[in-house]
């Protein structure tokens, strides 16, 4: 694999790296592990989602995003668009690291709309002579036209009594007392993660550091919480966020690190978040960190979610290698039902539905075009309510499991397995995922696109999340169950996949 020197590591995107990016796009749409639905980067490696929002009529996506190659490099922001949250176009570069407060990368932000401008709060991440970090709080705007420009001077600076880890602005307004809100991810000098917050009466300036917002029980989280969103949904708060280095010995928390939730209640004057219980993960497969939460106000008592499926340090060694790395999960709608947080697909996930290629109830199968192969994008719908017990095979070989899901009433058990496939990635963190459903496997949804495989398992209760690498004799499809209730469509390609750099103007 090649070795990134510092210098390659900053590169900073340049009109005349143009034909050197589109060589590397080229060689890229050769690549089997592209996906046909999922936003994924146009060269390089993406991470975070950023900037999440519905502006002047569409949605507005923004990923953290280094050019030139599959490796955390000089961070850049790249945005894409969409109508309806499936199909989604290209749009260009958004935000450059064009300044000393970010000399070392645009990292993550989140989006704000008023007065019918787009507003990001993003942190610039800086390094002096010596090398030394410093990481400030930045403010930029797009407007209808989708010209940027941005505020010449930090709107937060670094605050003296943490470390150098203090990023990922999530800004917003309570309606309560009219002020802006920063909510920021931090490490206190005990190397512990913490969250910050202030206000301010302006968006562009006068912020002040309220404290830190404390979670009731808890003093901290891990090493470092990085971004963090608050959202109100219907009358609880949803607070999440992605610490590192957190030791949790339930079931799940497998991953290198996690991305958690806890529902609540938010008291601003305190500066204290109430839970109502534990946290819990947002995703309970192998691939999932970052996410945040849309500025958007198109769909009541409910939020809209991105994630990166991705992890930090993970790497993905098939496609690193083809010089890409990075996808967006499908975006998800958040609800609180009962008080737990439900995650289905975006409303209109349907459109995603081409030709039925199967289809089977009550165990019997009434039509059958997959000639036991897995499309290499599909949707799969599972619905029965008592099932007994369950097994599905994508990618499969002849011996060889592939990527397997199953359940079995007996033990209470689904478990998500990709410890057979040719490509093993990130193995360290195991192979299988586990989740006990006491009250059975209802109905599951499942979403394969040539190297992304997502599900929903309960109609939102949980979801998991997995990379795989399919090679080209892994292509079976078996199903194993009684009296099974399922159905797989073609996925339709909704997902531009053209390069597009320089951003226009509209
Ligand atoms: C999370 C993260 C953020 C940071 C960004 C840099 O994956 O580490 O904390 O802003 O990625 O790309």
């Amino acid at each position: 694999m090649k070795e990134w020197t510092k210098e390659e590591k900053k590169r900073i995107l340049d009109e005349e790296d143009l034909p050197e990016l589109e060589k590397l796009h080229e060689q890229i749409l050769k690549s089997r592990w592209r996906c046909d639905y999922h936003v994924q980067t146009v060269t390089g490696l993406m991470n975070d989602p950023n900037g999440f929002c519905w502006y002047n009529g569409k949605w507005h996506l923004f990923y953290q995003w280094f050019p030139f190659g599959a490796v955390h490099g000089m961070k850049h922001w790249y945005h894409v668009t969409s109508e309806d949250l499936v199909h989604w176009k290209n749009m260009g570069i958004a935000v450059m690291p064009d300044t000393w407060c970010e000399n070392n990368g645009c990292y993550s932000g989140s989006a704000f709309i008023e007065d019918n401008i787009l507003y990001y709060a993003y942190t610039g991440n800086s390094r002096d002579a010596q090398n030394q970090r410093s990481q400030y709080q930045l403010l930029g705007k797009m407007d209808e036209r989708g010209f940027h420009s941005k505020y010449p001077e930090p709107v937060i600076f670094p605050s003296k009594d943490y470390t150098e880890h203090q990023r990922d602005p999530k800004l917003f307004r309570r309606e309560e007392d009219g002020k802006y809100y920063i909510l920021h991810g931090a490490q206190n000098k005990e190397l512990q993660g913490v969250l910050l917050l202030y206000s301010s009466d302006t968006i562009s300036e006068g912020w002040i550091l309220c404290g830190e917002l404390k979670v009731r029980g808890y003093d901290h989280f891990g090493s470092m919480a990085e971004c963090p969103d608050l959202e109100k949904i219907g009358d609880k708060w949803l607070l999440l966020f992605s610490p590192q280095g957190l030791e949790t010995d339930r079931e799940g928390f497998e991953n290198r690190c996690h991305n958690i939730y806890f529902i609540g209640d938010m008291d601003f004057e305190n500066l204290e978040f109430i839970p109502d219980g534990q946290y819990e993960e947002l995703d309970r497969g192998f691939d999932f960190y970052a996410a945040q939460c849309a500025f958007q106000k198109q769909y009541e008592n409910t939020a809209v979610l991105e994630a990166w499926v991705g992890g930090v340090e993970y790497t993905y060694p098939p496609t690193d290698e083809e010089g890409w790395a990075g996808l967006q999960t499908l975006p998800r709608e958040l609800t609180i039902e009962d008080g737990k947080l439900m995650q289905r697909p975006a409303r209109n996930v349907d459109a995603l539905k081409g030709e039925l290629l199967f289809e089977a109830k009550n165990g019997e199968i009434l039509q059958n075009k997959t000639i036991g192969t897995t499309p290499d994008a599909c949707v799969i719908s599972v619905q029965n309510p008592d099932l007994e017990s369950f097994t599905l095979n994508l990618f499969a070989e002849m011996n060889h499991k592939g990527f397997e899901i199953s359940y079995s009433k007996m033990t209470g058990q689904f478990t998500i397995d990709r410890s057979d496939m040719t490509n093993q990635i990130n193995t360290e963190y195991g192979t299988k995922r586990t989740i006990s459903l006491p009250q059975g496997m209802k109905s599951l949804l499942v979403f394969a696109d040539h190297s992304i495989v997502e599900i929903f398992v309960n109609d939102g209760e949980y979801v998991l999340t997995a990379r795989i690498f399919p090679t080209e004799q892994e292509r079976q499809l078996r199903m194993n169950g009684k009296n099974v209730d399922m159905s797989i469509w073609q996925a339709n390609k909704t997902v531009d996949d053209d390069f597009v750099i320089t951003e226009a103007e509209e």
